[in-house]
């Protein structure tokens, strides 16, 4: 069904709220919807390969209003449930024109590069539907910068700082704060743009190293903001310009290695919800730091749309912002996708049309923990190409699901291709259960290039969750 994405596809859903997954329902735990059947048969495109973009399509790829699912480019996991097209996502034009010659009805977008790019922004230009903001709102990623100013301006909670394009004026701040303090680079810089500086010289090196063209256009200019010493958790909601739907909480794992030593990942595990984040912390980060920020982008002609996740430092029993993603984060797809027990696709149209106000998302009281499997010398250099076997075996366990990111599929055999490789994923009743079976699923896989922290979940089961 094709001809409809100039319409508000949404609107077409009589019962968002109702809406259950053929993998998902829970027979009459809520009720089921009726869809009408001139929605069914949507095509659908999400864009991006890594473990985040796998748990996506497992959730949308089982929406009864979905036909057919496209991944561009995906990997060797996500080929067996949605057609990989060998398209790059920051390939617009190549995507434009797929989705053009497929009749593509929607599009989500993964990663926030293409969002930062404009991909958004040409899609909905030649008509097409898709999930994420415009460039003008992915601003609260893409700059450093201009977030922190729409914290200054709007009130809402976040370290003190302040922003630099010259090395000198930077260091004379250091200089008048104390270590440690924390720099960043402005732009996108692959999770690598931060350093939480330890002494004034490292925080000296660090301005040299952002501003002398470390992280290329990323760091023209930089943040230099308070350390915050706190417990940090993830904070996901959909938004849809005017208002947002809490989804959930968890907390990533960023450095390689157990006790939260060596260098930062892109994320080495995540479990959700993060203890952390009790009903009353949920509403405080609600109404002080979410809410307002959709107000301020809005009130900015900036209106954001999409999935806004935010970084949070609790701090004395106050959370305060540390940044903003403008998409899902990665792992924490991987732990908020196996909770929900609604269709998430529904509630994604919900927000592109801007009727977030009638979707009401169900989720499971279950924990759900994802360990990154990752190839040796990740995050360094890394060989490709190793052999991983015994994944169908491990995923086979009771309530495990394997995600998958830098897979390929040949000759018959799973071979590694990337740092970050597989998410092994569990629920449970608590962090300790859902723990115990993702580690019981990863000792099933046979893969002697791989490794993986071992201590995922250690900060919830210090709290005896
Ligand atoms: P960001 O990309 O801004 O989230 O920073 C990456 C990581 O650096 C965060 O996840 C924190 O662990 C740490 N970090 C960032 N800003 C601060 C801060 N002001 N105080 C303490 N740690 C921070
Ligand atoms: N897990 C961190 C991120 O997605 O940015």
């Amino acid at each position: 069904m094709h001809g409809i994405t100039g319409h508000a596809l949404s609107s077409m859903i009589p019962m968002i709220q109702g809406v259950a997954t053929a993998r998902n329902a829970v027979p009459g735990a809520y009720p089921l919807g009726n869809p009408r059947a001139e929605i069914h048969g949507l095509n659908v495109l999400v864009v991006g390969s890594g473990g985040r973009e796998h748990a996506l399509c497992w959730c949308i790829g089982a929406s009864p209003l979905v036909d057919t699912l496209y991944c561009a480019p995906g990997n060797g996991g996500i080929g067996e449930i949605a057609n990989r097209i060998d398209i790059g996502p920051t390939d617009i034009d190549g995507l434009l024109g797929f989705c053009r010659s497929e009749t593509v009805d929607y599009v989500i977008v993964g990663p926030e590069q293409p969002l930062v790019d404009g991909l958004v922004d040409r899609l909905t230009e030649a008509g097409i539907k898709a999930f994420g903001p415009r460039a003008s709102a992915s601003a609260i990623e893409g700059s450093k910068g201009f977030t922190k100013d729409l914290c200054a301006k709007y009130g809402i909670p976040t370290a003190v700082f302040g922003r630099f394009s010259e090395a000198e004026p930077a260091k004379a701040y250091i200089a008048a704060n104390d270590a440690p303090i924390v720099v960043k680079a402005d732009g996108l810089a692959a999770g690598k743009g931060v350093t939480v500086a330890r002494s004034e010289a490292e925080a000296m090196a660090a301005v040299d190293e952002a501003l002398g063209g470390r992280f290329d256009g990323a760091g023209h200019e930089i943040v230099i903001e308070e350390f915050l010493d706190g417990e940090e958790a993830s904070f996901f909601a959909l938004v849809d310009g005017r208002s947002a739907l809490p989804l959930a909480s968890a907390q990533d794992h960023k450095a390689v290695g157990d006790g939260d030593t060596g260098p930062n990942t892109g994320g080495m595990g995540a479990y959700s919800p993060a203890p952390v984040v009790t009903p009353e912390m949920h509403d405080k980060i609600m109404t002080r730091i979410i809410e307002p920020t959709v107000s301020a982008m809005a009130a900015e002609g900036r209106p954001y749309t999409g999935l806004l996740y935010a970084g949070v430092m609790i701090v004395d029993g106050e959370p305060l912002l540390l940044e903003y993603n403008a998409r899902f984060g990665d792992p924490e797809c991987q732990v908020l996708m196996p909770r929900l027990k609604s269709d998430l696709f529904p509630a994604l149209l919900a927000a592109t049309d801007g009727v977030l106000d009638q979707v009401d998302l169900r989720w499971r009281d279950d924990v759900a923990l994802t360990v990154v499997l990752a190839t040796q010398g990740y995050p360094g250099d890394y060989e490709k190409g190793s052999e991983i076997r015994n994944v169908k075996s491990a995923e086979e366990l009771p309530d495990v699901t394997i995600f998958h990111a830098g897979t390929e599929t040949r000759n018959g055999a799973l071979v590694a291709t990337g740092g970050r490789v597989l998410n092994v994923t569990a629920l449970g009743k608590s962090v300790a259960e859902a723990q115990a079976r993702a580690y019981e699923a990863v000792d099933v896989i046979d893969w002697p290039q791989g490794f993986c922290r071992r201590d995922i979940g250690w900060r919830a089961m210090t709290r005896g969750v």
